[in-house]
C-alpha cells in the first residue's frame, strides 16, 4: 500500500483523523511554546531601555486617552519599505515598559515609534492645535485644548507604582521622587541633574514655553522620546554577536 493510500485511511475514518489531527496539533504546540519556559526571558535585554519619566509616562497616558493608537502604530516592522522610511526595526524590548503596548493596528497616520528628534517642539506643538497648518492635506483631528489642561502631577507617584504592580522596575527612589522629577522635567533652569540620573536621556524643555505644566507638555515629551533610548549605531543583536 503506497503512502497516499494510507493516508486515504485517515481521511476517511473521522475518529482517525481527529486523533492524528489532536496529535500533531499537541506535538507542534509543545515545540513552540515548550523552549519559553526555559529561555531565562524572551525579550532580549537592550541598552538604554528604562522605565518612562514621569512626564513622558503621563504623556503615553494622555496618548492613550485621546485615542491617537486608533491611527498611528507603534511597531516597525522588518520590511525594507518600513525600516528606509521610520528606522530600524522595532525591538521586543522596546515596548517592554509598555502596559498596554502600543503596537496598533492601523496606520491611517505614520508609524511614530521613533518620532522622536524628528521635528521640533514648536512643530509637534502647531500640528497638535491644527495639523493642517503644518501638513494642509492631514486629516488628524485637532488636540489644541491639551495646552489649555494644566497638570501637577498630583497621581504621578500613583501611576508609577500602578506600573511597577505590574512589572516595571521604578525603584523606591523613583517612586518617592515621582511627583519632583515630573514638574523639573519643563524647568530647564531647576535642578535636574538627579531625575535625568534616574532617567538617563530624558529630555528637559518647556516643551510647550508656556508657563506651568500643560497636557501638551506632556504628550510632546512622551513624543520627543519614542525611539530615542536606544542607540542604534551601536546596537548589534543577540543573534549576531
Ligand atoms: C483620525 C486619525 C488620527 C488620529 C486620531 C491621530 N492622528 Fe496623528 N496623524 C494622522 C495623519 C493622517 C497624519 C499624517 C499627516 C500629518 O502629519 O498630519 C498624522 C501625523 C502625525 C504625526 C507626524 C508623524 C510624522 O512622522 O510625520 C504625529 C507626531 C502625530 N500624528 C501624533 C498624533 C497624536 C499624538 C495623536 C493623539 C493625540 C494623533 N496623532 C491622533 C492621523 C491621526
Amino acid at each position: 500500500m503506497g503512502i497516499l493510500q494510507k493516508h486515504q485511511i485517515l481521511e476517511r475514518n473521522v475518529t482517525l483523523l481527529a486523533i492524528f489531527a489532536f496529535l500533531v496539533v499537541t506535538i507542534g504546540g509543545i515545540v513552540q511554546i515548550a523552549p519559553l519556559f526555559w529561555l531565562e526571558n524572551t525579550i532580549e535585554e537592550v541598552e538604554g531601555m528604562r522605565p518612562y519619566s514621569p512626564l513622558e509616562l503621563t504623556g503615553r497616558d494622555i496618548y492613550v486617552r485621546e485615542g491617537c493608537y486608533t491611527c498611528h502604530s507603534q511597531m516597525i516592522r522588518p520590511m525594507r519599505d518600513e525600516v528606509e522610511r521610520y528606522g530600524h526595526y522595532s525591538l521586543a524590548a522596546e515596548s517592554q515598559y509598555d502596559h498596554p503596548f502600543q503596537w496598533g493596528s492601523k496606520r491611517t497616520g505614520p508609524d511614530l515609534a521613533r518620532v522622536g528628534g524628528r521635528y521640533s517642539d514648536d512643530w509637534h506643538v502647531d500640528h497638535l492645535r491644527n495639523p493642517q497648518s503644518v501638513v494642509p492635506e492631514s486629516i488628524m483631528p485637532k488636540y489644541g485644548f491639551l495646552e489649555d489642561r494644566m497638570i501637577d502631577g498630583e497621581h504621578v507617584q500613583d501611576l508609577l507604582k500602578t506600573h511597577r504592580m505590574v512589572g516595571v522596575p521604578y525603584t523606591d527612589e523613583m517612586i518617592e521622587n515621582a511627583a519632583a522629577d515630573f514638574m523639573v522635567q519643563i524647568d530647564p533652569y531647576g535642578d535636574y541633574d538627579a531625575m535625568v540620573e534616574r532617567y538617563p536621556g530624558a529630555q528637559v524643555r518647556n516643551f510647550d514655553r508656556a508657563p506651568g505644566v500643560s497636557e501638551m507638555d506632556a504628550l510632546v515629551a512622551y513624543l520627543q522620546m519614542l525611539g530615542t533610548l536606544v542607540d542604534f549605531s551601536t546596537f548589534t543583536p543577540v543573534a549576531s554577536r
